[in-house]
């Protein structure tokens, strides 16, 4: 759906943080990164869904228990769509039908968090290549509860804030933060999240979802909203039309429903203004997106460089040490000898009662 003019500049930053993550520097680093939040049921599932063109678990409730990373790779036209799904570090499987996404997120979300409806901060890994996807990795969250269901924790909200709170805070991550147009912004926690952890809203980005259920003479105040003139957002806000749950039960597919979100927003008395703007549109969304990240990527790459810096100034000193062997001085040698000796006589005891060593020395 997304051919992008930028992927030839795109691809190599994505990539580079990619293999980044796949050696495991981000254990010690935050990389750049988009994570979307927002209420239950604000939209967020649909919009990932139609960057993605895949068809992710959703619907009312809880559906999303556990951080969902989903990798999109765009792959040359004609090569066959596949996926990769990982978590627990270890187990992986590989698919290539589209329609088994939805039951491996929720397979891997019930070895996770359990069956039921608790949540977990493990991470799950969706690597999607397709030619039709745009080069993003994002990570979906579970939606912001108020009250807790049968069987939730009585904190289960602040269970939730916990986690979102874990991903958000990084200075590398772009929010993406999701709020439906039918509701009071201003009082929006999740947007109240983003501002505590980016209070410039330097690296937060609103998305305004269903604007066809918006009420009537809203409309203005809509407007003044996505035109950055109520609560400023320096990434600003973009303006999307998912599937509404009548379109999804009418399986109006994905591409259809693009065509008419572009027709809605182009023949739309009050937002055609924003289709002109380019602030209107998943394909816009998508477009920005990408540019942003990249931009991150760019603007974190001196920092990143510099704690390899150190982290291998640190490993250095560290090897020195190991290298030193025995010294000079005939009296000290003879006690690097004994102290050898002895510390191998130790090892090899240790190893004969059995007790496993987990010492490199
Ligand atoms: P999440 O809980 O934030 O992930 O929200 P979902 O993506 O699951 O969406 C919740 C419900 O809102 C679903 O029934 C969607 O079909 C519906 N929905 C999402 N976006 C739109 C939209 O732009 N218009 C309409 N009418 N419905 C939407
Ligand atoms: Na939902
Ligand atoms: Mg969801």
């Amino acid at each position: 759906v997304f051919h992008s003019h930028l992927e030839e500049k795109v691809r190599p930053y994505i990539d580079l943080i990619d293999s980044f993550r796949l050696i495991g520097i981000d254990k010690d680093l935050a990389l750049p990164t988009i994570a979307v939040i927002g209420d239950q049921s604000s939209g967020k599932s649909s919009v990932l869904e139609a960057l993605s063109g895949v068809a992710l678990p959703r619907g009312s409730g809880i559906v999303t228990r556990c951080p969902l990373e989903l990798r999109l790779r765009k792959i040359k036209c004609g090569v066959q769509w596949q996926a990769v799904i990982s978590y627990k570090g270890q187990f992986t499987e590989k698919f290539n039908d589209p329609s088994l996404v939805e039951g491996y997120v929720k397979k891997a979300q019930n070895v996770l968090a359990g069956e039921g409806v608790g949540i977990c901060d493990e991470l799950i890994t969706l690597e999607i290549m397709a030619p039709d996807v745009c080069d993003l990795t994002l990570i979906d969250l579970p939606g912001i509860a108020r009250i807790p269901v049968k069987g939730q924790p009585e904190d289960i909200g602040q269970q939730i804030k916990n986690l979102i709170r874990k991903y958000i805070v990084k200075d590398q991550t772009i929010n993406l933060v999701v709020v439906p147009c039918n509701v009071d912004i201003a009082t929006t926690e999740a947007l109240k999240m983003a501002e505590e952890v980016d209070p410039e809203g330097k690296r937060t980005l609103a998305i305004l979802t269903k604007p066809d259920l918006i009420d009537k003479g809203t409309e203005k105040n809509i407007l003044d909203i996505v035109r950055n003139q109520v609560i400023p957002l320096s990434k600003g806000y973009i303006i999307v039309k998912c599937r509404g749950q009548k379109q999804i039960n009418e399986k109006i597919s994905l591409t259809e429903a693009t065509r008419l979100e572009r027709e809605f927003f182009r023949c739309h008395e009050y937002f055609s203004c924003l289709w002109n703007e380019e602030k209107a549109t998943v394909q816009c969304l998508a477009t920005k997106l990408t540019h942003d990240l990249v931009d991150h990527i760019k603007k974190s790459l001196p920092l990143i460089s510099e704690e390899i810096k150190k982290k291998l100034w640190s490993l250095r000193k560290e090897l020195s040490q190991c290298e030193s062997g025995p010294p000079l001085d005939p009296q000290k040698r003879k006690l690097f000898f004994i102290d050898t000796l002895t510390k191998f006589n130790d090892k090899i005891n240790c190893l004969a009662s059995g007790d496993m060593v987990n010492d490199d020395n």
